[in-house]
């Protein structure tokens, strides 16, 4: 028993080893290959190595959806990031990361609901994404060139090691749980100033600044705020 027993007993932990090996690797890179999709209803998502975020569809209610990042840690939602929120997905809705187009969401009828945005004919076809776990989830061209990320296009959130640059705009959203565009704007201007400001959501046009940071030198712009 022995003797035959312990080689086959060794070959055993080996493959068991490099199972787990393979499982923990493929589970932990937080790297999303062309071709996947996520079902809006379906519960899954896809994860940062330290699954400290989440890229999914959050739930409003039960036949709304919004492609979303959130903080995974916590059982409280904490959305981080989303898109289209004057605009909720239907349940069965699906989120695809494409070659031509990044992330394409699309209802059950093939719709085109959003997208974060075609290439240009020269760009080299997207070839992954990353959702790092810093809260960024990245769309890379075939020469690992980020071409898209959601720390660029924040929406109410900025997380730690997140800029934004002159010409920025953070917008809140109607509530909590409402998450249509709301009054509310963070913006970082042309002359270097942070600025807190309602707008009129029907014009979209901008009433003053009820907060400025002070931050611009009109006689030197090297002084100015830049983000
Ligand atoms: C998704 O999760 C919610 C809440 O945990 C649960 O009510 C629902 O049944 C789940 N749906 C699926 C398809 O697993
Ligand atoms: C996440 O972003 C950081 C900072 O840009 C980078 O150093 C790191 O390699 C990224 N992680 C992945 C898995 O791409
Ligand atoms: C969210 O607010 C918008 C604008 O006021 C409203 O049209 C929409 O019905 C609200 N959505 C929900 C789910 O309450
Ligand atoms: C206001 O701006 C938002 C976001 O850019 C846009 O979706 C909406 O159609 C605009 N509304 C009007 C009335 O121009
Ligand atoms: C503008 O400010 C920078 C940084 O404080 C300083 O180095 C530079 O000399 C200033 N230029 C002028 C024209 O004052």
């Amino acid at each position: 028993m022995a003797t035959f027993g312990m080689p086959y007993f060794h070959l055993f932990l080996l493959l068991l080893l490099l199972h787990t090996f393979v499982f923990v690797v493929a589970q932990t890179t937080g790297k999303i290959s062309v071709g996947s999709f996520l079902t809006a209803g379906d519960n899954v998502s896809w994860f940062s190595p330290s699954q400290d975020f989440a890229f999914g569809f959050h739930q409003l209610d039960n036949n709304n959806f919004l492609p979303a990042i959130w903080y995974n840690k916590l059982t409280q939602s904490t959305t981080v990031w989303y898109a289209n929120g004057d605009n909720p997905a239907p349940r069965n809705s699906k989120l695809e990361l494409t070659a031509d187009s990044g992330l394409v969401l699309r209802d059950g009828g093939a719709q085109e609901l959003w997208s974060s945005g075609k290439i240009g004919t020269s760009t080299a076809a997207i070839a992954y994404a990353v959702m790092n776990d810093t809260g960024n989830f990245q769309v890379f061209d075939r020469n690992h060139n980020p071409i898209w990320e959601s720390f660029k296009n924040p929406t109410d959130t900025l997380l730690p090691s997140q800029f934004i640059e002159i010409g920025g705009m953070l917008s809140s959203r109607k509530s909590q749980t409402n998450f249509s565009r709301g009054r509310f704007q963070f913006r970082l201007l042309g002359d270097g100033n942070a600025v807190l400001n309602p707008i009129n959501l029907h014009g979209n046009f901008t009433y003053d600044a009820y907060y400025t940071s002070h931050t611009n030198d009109g006689g030197n712009l090297s002084n100015s705020g830049y983000e």
